[in-house]
């Protein structure tokens, strides 16, 4: 992750026009199988480029919580909405360590270009508020070189941010591209397992 923070400095590269045509939300949450309704909780949501395309799938009845570190960043989503008249973004300001929302309220939770860049106290957060059987899609750019994006030293090849997400007890259900520089990785939160019966016996 880039240091300093971000802030409404960066919304001009976050939010360009040519970023669709290499990330594009609608193909996102089409793969992902967004659905009317649901709940999305986007991690490091930066200016709401996934955040408010989300907003038109999950509709009036769903719900996505933008959730970001900057309070910048958590002040430009807010605005954005109202002056849209969009009722279902909510801007949610976290910090590393904590995401002011309950335990598994999400669908869906997105880490989208933040997962090589934030500390394992998020990603537990991330873990926390999303619900068994839940879905974490995490996009990410490939550890190749490309003509925009972080430092390739910075990145997490996918194999090694598969393994890193895994060891968050998550269990890996697809895996596709997303344009030519970013791989998308989708888990599940596992149901918790359901122990047998003891046998009782009738006699
Ligand atoms: C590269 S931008 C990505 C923004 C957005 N996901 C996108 O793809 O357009 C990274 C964002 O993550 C936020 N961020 C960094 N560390 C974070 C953390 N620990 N928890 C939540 N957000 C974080 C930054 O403030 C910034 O808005």
């Amino acid at each position: 992750m880039r240091e300093p923070s971000w802030s409404q400095k960066d919304v001009p590269c976050l939010n360009s026009a040519s970023r669709r045509a290499t990330q594009d939300p609608a193909v996102l949450w089409s793969r992902v199988g967004l659905e009317s309704g649901q709940v999305v909780v986007d991690v490091g949501a930066g200016s709401g480029y996934f955040s408010f395309p989300a907003a038109s799938r999950v509709g009036e009845a769903g719900r996505v919580y933008a959730v970001d570190v900057s309070a910048d960043l958590v002040q430009f989503v807010r605005e954005r909405a109202e002056r849209a008249r969009i009722r279902n973004v909510q801007a949610v300001l976290s910090t590393p360590e904590r995401i002011p929302l309950e335990d598994a309220v999400a669908d869906v939770t997105l880490l989208a270009n933040v997962f090589h860049g934030i500390p394992p106290a998020t990603v537990l957060e991330a873990v926390r508020v999303l619900r068994p059987g839940g879905r974490l899609v995490n996009v990410d750019w490939k550890k190749e070189p490309s003509p925009e994006g972080p430092d390739v030293r910075h990145r997490l090849s996918k194999g090694e941010a598969e393994a890193a997400l895994s060891a968050y007890g998550l269990s890996r259900l697809d895996s596709f591209d997303l344009g030519p520089y970013h791989y998308v990785l989708v888990f599940e939160r596992p149901l918790p397992s359901r122990r047998p019966r003891r046998l009782v016996s009738a006699e």
